[in-house]
């Protein structure tokens, strides 16, 4: 038994497949980065294992357990355990500090140390007070992690973390991602950026039209020949 198992996972919208039979088992640890030109079904994949929507057919297995077909409350325990940062982040209403320790609040844990590191490893020290509407994307993308962060999912999904940020920005956060690994969490990343992928994942699934085409470590899959990489990774 995996960590997390998906199987034979689908999701349609309208009768229309966006996701179609997709099926993997990740362990604790390991980053899995998922590839795929525009409206391949990325985000949809990491919805469904947030539970945010229910697949149209197949399973999402935690620890052996179908999360699909729990009731409710039990469904907000599993979710409880995993944190996804969105494509493009929504800050509520009010300083920094208040969006950052939001999740924490609504679990019933105060920290405002562990906030306070994770503003620090986002390179956003001293910004606890400030306006959340003030801040540039780049600022927001950092302070959406930071919020996922304190929560120390065992799983964390993130969606093109990087995509608005700068080298240096990028790259801090590319350590995070790799030292959460190494403190065993599961890290599910949906990126356009390949080198990225290369760099961090320990596998890499390529989609196309909702269909996982390729799936392995980055050598395999980044290393195709021309021919065969023309075909996983045609855009
Ligand atoms: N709620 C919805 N209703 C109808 N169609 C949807 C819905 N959500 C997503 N889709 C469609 O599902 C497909 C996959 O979308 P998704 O956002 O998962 O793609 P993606 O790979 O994340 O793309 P991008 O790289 O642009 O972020 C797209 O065609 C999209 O229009
Ligand atoms: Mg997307």
């Amino acid at each position: 038994m995996s960590f997390l198992e998906l199987e034979a996972l689908g999701k349609a919208y309208g009768g229309v497949d966006v996701l179609q039979g997709i099926s993997i088992n990740l362990s604790r640890g390991e980053i899995l980065g998922i590839i795929g030109p525009t409206g391949s079904g990325k985000t949809t994949l990491l919805r469904l294992v947030n539970l945010l929507e229910a697949p149209s057919s197949g399973s999402i297995r935690l620890d052996g357990i179908a999360l699909n077909d729990l009731p409710e409350k039990e469904k907000l325990s599993a979710r409880r355990r995993m944190a996804m940062v969105f494509q493009k982040p929504v800050m509520f209403k009010g300083s920094v500090q208040e969006n950052v320790s939001y999740g924490l609040k609504i679990r019933g844990k105060k920290d405002q140390k562990i906030v306070r590191s994770a503003l620090e490893a986002v390179n956003l020290s001293g910004y606890q007070s400030r306006d959340a509407s003030s801040l540039s994307g780049g600022e927001i993308q950092r302070v959406a992690l930071a919020r996922a962060l304190v929560l120390q999912p065992e799983i964390l999904l993130l969606d093109e973390p990087t995509a608005n940020l700068d080298p240096k920005s990028a790259a801090a956060i590319d350590s995070i991602i790799q030292s959460l690994a190494g403190q065993s969490t599961l890290v599910i990343l949906a990126t356009h950026n390949m080198l990225q992928c290369k760099r961090l994942a320990s596998r890499v699934a390529v989609l196309m039209k909702g269909r996982m085409v390729a799936v392995g470590e980055p050598e395999e899959v980044f290393d195709l020949g021309q021919e065969q990489l023309d075909i996983a990774v045609p855009w």
